[in-house]
């Protein structure tokens, strides 16, 4: 095989350079990080899960009008993409109180948001991704106030549709991040949705149960970390009812084949 230049490696997921110009290749990697990496694991056949979830999502997504980067689903971990100029912004959308919003304003796990609150961190490793406001990302100009204004639109409109979508299957949707790019053609960009949406991003706890389904299990020490993604996938119906390991069968199967 002819070896693929690679763009960049993120945490959990690699670019290569697609076969066209302004397409590249995104590839899934079962890696888990936590806490801004200072928390290293893996989590066996996280990718190929995290590539089907987040492929049925956009596709969703593009049916009711959003922009995004995904193109098709190539093989288990790797997608199609359109090339972006990615925003240095992380969004957070949240519905139900969790996480740091819990833990900096003392605020209860699970308590119901009266309003969905969107945040906005700058994203920067160094720096730990902190928290900013439009004043900042205005100020030293990640992104215009039109872009902003975009993406604030967008960030609600995912919002409602994914919590309608999870809600279908008995999931509750607490909160999940996104992250958007700049589509270039010709001189003038806009603004899509990008990176992917799947367990890693998101807080998805089981309706009746308030289980945990995503990458808490693995933040907190909980465990059956890839038994939640495959639970997430299985009641999306991208695993066929009853053989909840095809997914990762397959995969076994295509690497003792050598592929
Ligand atoms: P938080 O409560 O830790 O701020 O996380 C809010 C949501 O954003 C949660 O669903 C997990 C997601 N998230 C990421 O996808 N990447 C990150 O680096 C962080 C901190 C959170
Ligand atoms: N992905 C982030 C990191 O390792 C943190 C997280 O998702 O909790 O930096």
């Amino acid at each position: 095989m002819t070896r693929r230049r690679q763009i960049y490696e993120g945490k959990a997921k690699i670019l290569y350079e697609g076969p066209e110009p302004g397409t590249l290749i995104q590839y899934f990697k079962d890696d888990a990080t936590a806490f801004n990496a200072q928390k290293k694991g893996t989590i066996n056949g996280k990718g190929v899960l995290n590539n089907r979830i987040s492929e049925h999502i956009f596709t969703l997504l593009g049916t009711i009008g959003i922009p995004h980067h995904f193109m098709r689903r190539l093989n288990m971990r790797e997608q199609l993409i359109r090339q972006v100029e990615i925003i240095p912004i992380e969004v957070v959308i949240r519905n139900v109180a969790a996480g740091s919003l819990s833990k900096r304003l003392g605020i209860e796990e699970g308590q119901q948001l009266p309003r969905t609150i969107i945040e906005y961190y700058y994203k920067d490793d160094a720096l730990g991704d902190p928290l900013v406001t439009d004043e900042h990302i205005a100020c030293f100009g990640w992104a215009s106030q039109e872009e902003m204004h975009d993406i604030a639109d967008m960030a609600i409109r995912v919002n409602d549709f994914m919590c309608g979508l999870f809600a279908g299957v008995g999931i509750k949707l607490v909160d999940f991040k996104l992250e958007f790019g700049r589509l270039w053609e010709n001189e003038y960009a806009r603004v899509i949705l990008a990176d992917e949406i799947s367990p890693d991003g998101c807080r998805l706890w089981d309706m009746v149960t308030n289980e945990k389904l995503d990458k808490d299990r693995f933040r907190r020490d909980l465990g059956g970390e890839v038994e939640a993604y495959q639970e997430v996938a299985r009641r999306l119906g991208l695993l066929p009812e009853g053989a909840d390991n095809v997914v990762l069968d397959l995969e076994t199967q295509r690497k003792k084949r050598g592929r």
